[in-house]
């Protein structure tokens, strides 16, 4: 994003450009932010530790637009459903480019995902029973719930600790890998997911020895080779402004030498290192653009515009914090004024309280940031108000890459009986 005399642009477009073209509110994606923020995090994990991949978290973002975009830089792709097995396939990759971190699976997701031969990584041992009455996984991992979650996001419940519902207790761990090894699986692999949006280095070096501490000693007991361990997610990105950034080259060096050493420690086959984040790669490179359609004096001044928690869900679903500019006014005095959007919950007055633009005016455009995460993946149709459009921006070059839904959306899987019909 850049503004230039007032005017804000998304690369090298004007939103009131895009604005006027794709109606608001409009989600918009910076491919060549996408494409930096990837090599950059790959350049510094690969410098310490060559033998790295990424699987991109495609539930951040499903847009296959943007997962091409992670493709084509070498990412593989982390699913949490059969449907995003389903989507990454429809970008090409399927195999062992593909992580399946599906939690409480039914029996067709196992089926499904067997018969799809990604990496299957399970979220409890009880599941192993029920996995092989379909078949063998070739490689299976199991995600192990370390202990420790930490996360940054608002009110977020973590990932990990006691009270996460994911993964296994370390307590298990071992036995899940010798009933696994006993049943003939022949390559395994490690996975946990402790942390999100973690910007201090030093957590990345601490849940890395944390695994290799649980992993190692159980590699060491069953003979077991891990072919890969997956740190999971947790890249963090600021979201307000005079937050510090995540020093990438820290974090990779520091897990890059406890990995090493934990190697050496437990006497392993160095294995491949993976992380599946998602929110470093897309989260600061997308937007929304919303329009301001009334402004009401009542006990406070409240700006309304069209970004809705059924547009963005993230502040009303756990208090998340995104930053808003607004178009033309980025230079005026500041006032506390509250912002809101158009759906009848009061959880969608989700600025309660902000210094903003004090001439802010019915028709002006906001922009608010880092909403390419976890963004449009939550939107849903509350009130009726429908799913927003998305747009790729690239230089001057514009695209739209998801259509605003219409009403033939919010009727398409609706069916009235007959006797109701007359
Ligand atoms: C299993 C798993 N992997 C990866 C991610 C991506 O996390 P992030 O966007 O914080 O990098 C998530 C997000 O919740 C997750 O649940």
């Amino acid at each position: 994003m850049q503004i230039i005399d007032q005017q804000i642009y998304l690369e090298e477009v004007k939103v009131s450009e895009l604005a006027a073209i794709y109606g608001t509110p409009t989600y918009v994606y910076e491919e060549n932010r996408i494409r930096d923020n990837f090599r950059r995090a790959l350049r510094a994990f690969k410098k310490y530790y060559p033998d790295f991949r990424f699987f991109y978290a495609i539930k951040a973002n499903n847009n296959l637009a943007i997962a091409n975009i992670l493709r084509q830089e070498g990412a593989g792709i982390d699913a949490a459903s059969v449907n995003e097995i389903l989507l990454a396939q429809k970008i090409g990759l399927g195999g062992e480019d593909v992580m399946f971190s599906g939690n409480f699976l039914s029996d067709d997701d196992i089926r499904q995902g067997l018969q799809s031969g990604v990496i299957f990584n399970l979220d409890d041992p009880g599941l192993l029973p029920r996995v092989l009455k379909f078949g063998q996984p070739e490689l299976l991992s199991f995600r192990v719930n370390p202990g420790y979650g930490q996360c940054e996001v608002g009110d977020f419940v973590c990932n990990a600790g006691p009270d996460a519902k994911f993964g296994v207790h370390p307590d298990q761990v071992m036995d899940a890998y010798r009933r696994a090894k006993e049943a003939g699986v022949k390559r395994f692999g490690a996975h946990m997911m402790p942390g999100s949006c973690i910007r201090d280095p030093d957590y990345f070096r601490f849940i890395t020895e944390l695994v290799m501490d649980i992993i190692g000693k159980a590699a060491r007991e069953l003979q077991i080779n891990f072919e890969f361990v997956d740190l999971g997610g947790g890249l963090g990105i600021p979201y307000k402004p005079g937050d510090y950034t995540l020093d990438i080259d820290k974090a990779a060096e520091l897990v890059a030498a406890a990995f090493r050493s934990k190697i050496a420690e437990y006497g392993l086959r160095p294995p491949r290192l993976m992380m599946e984040p998602a929110r470093y790669f897309v989260g600061d490179a997308g937007y929304i653009i919303g329009t301001v359609h009334a402004i009401k004096d009542s006990y406070k001044r409240i700006i309304g515009t069209d970004v809705s928690m059924n547009t963005l869900a993230r502040p009303a679903m756990y208090g998340a914090y995104h930053h808003i500019y607004v178009n033309g006014r980025e230079d005026e005095p500041r006032q506390p004024l509250g912002l809101c959007g158009q759906v009848c919950e009061n959880t969608d007055f989700w600025v309660r309280e902000r210094p903003l633009p004090q001439g802010i005016s019915e028709g002006d455009l906001i922009v608010v940031e880092n909403a390419g995460a976890y963004g449009y993946a939550m939107s849903y149709q509350y009130n009726g108000r429908l799913r927003p459009a998305e747009v790729l921006v690239n230089g001057k070059q514009h695209y739209l890459i998801r259509s605003r839904e219409n009403i033939d959306d919010l009727v398409r899987n609706v069916t009235v009986p007959e006797h109701l019909l007359n």
